[in-house]
């Protein structure tokens, strides 16, 4: 099964993702985790990806798309996976198109989680995140058992540099200007699936495994 997550920055993309890789077996293939493993581990990926995330901005399709192409065709994908933030332009989702018929493949569902600006803003103002084991947490609707530990591998929670206030209201931007037209890729592409990301977190994945089956 080849899933993409689509929706705003915040809208609970990658939240939905682990858990679809944890309930379906599929790798998770998230292009912001795949950056800031490279910016941690001081490559020089990472030197130039860190220069947009930290204004808002997109990195280059040059940087991003053979990244993920390639990714996408290693052995543990053979079943599937989920790809969370990518693709994030249309050239992006070409590119993915193009490759995938050249392997006789096609993607499954293109999952639009759907939550408007004003939930996102509160929703990114409470986000923590391990930068040890990569989960997220957020301080109302998804706390952590010990304030600022985190569950799974007790390193310190840290707010991401990318959500201050003003970098979100400029993602927000670009999501709009670069990625929503991707709603109309996928109608076009006949995988289109609109989930109503404002409900609980289990809410929401209960609403996915209806639209994934069994
Ligand atoms: P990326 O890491 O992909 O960030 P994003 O798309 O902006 O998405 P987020 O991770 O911010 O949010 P999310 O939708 O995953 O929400 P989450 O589950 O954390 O990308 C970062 C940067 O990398 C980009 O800005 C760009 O520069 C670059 N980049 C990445 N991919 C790229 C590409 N393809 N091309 C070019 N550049 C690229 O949830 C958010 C918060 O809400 C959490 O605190 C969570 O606990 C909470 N929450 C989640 N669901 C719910 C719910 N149902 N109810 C209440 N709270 C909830």
């Amino acid at each position: 099964m080849k899933i993409i997550m689509l929706g705003a920055p915040g809208a609970g993309k990658g939240t939905q993702a682990i858990k679809i890789s944890e309930k379906y077996g599929i790798p998770h293939i998230s292009t912001g985790d795949i950056f800031r493993a490279n910016i941690k581990a001081g490559t020089e990926l990472g030197r130039k990806a860190k220069e947009y995330m930290d204004q808002g901005l997109l990195v280059p399709d040059a940087l991003t798309t053979d990244l993920v192409v390639n990714r996408t065709s290693e052995p543990d994908c053979e079943n599937g996976y989920v790809l969370d933030g990518f693709p994030r332009t249309i050239p992006q989702a070409e590119c993915l198109t193009e490759a995938l018929e050249k392997r006789g493949e096609k993607v499954d569902f293109a999952l639009n989680v759907d939550v408007p600006d004003e939930n996102i803003i509160r929703r990114m103002s409470g986000r923590r995140v391990c930068p040890k084991c990569g989960a997220t947490y957020h301080v109302v609707y998804a706390a952590p058992e010990k304030e600022g530990v985190c569950d799974r591998c007790g390193g310190e929670l840290i707010i991401r540099d990318d959500d201050l206030p003003e970098t979100v209201k400029k993602r927000l931007d670009v999501y709009h200007e670069q990625t929503q037209p991707l709603i109309d890729y996928y109608e076009n592409e006949g995988c289109l699936v609109n989930v109503d990301g404002t409900k609980s977190l289990d809410e929401v994945f209960t609403a996915i495994t209806e639209i994934l089956g069994d």
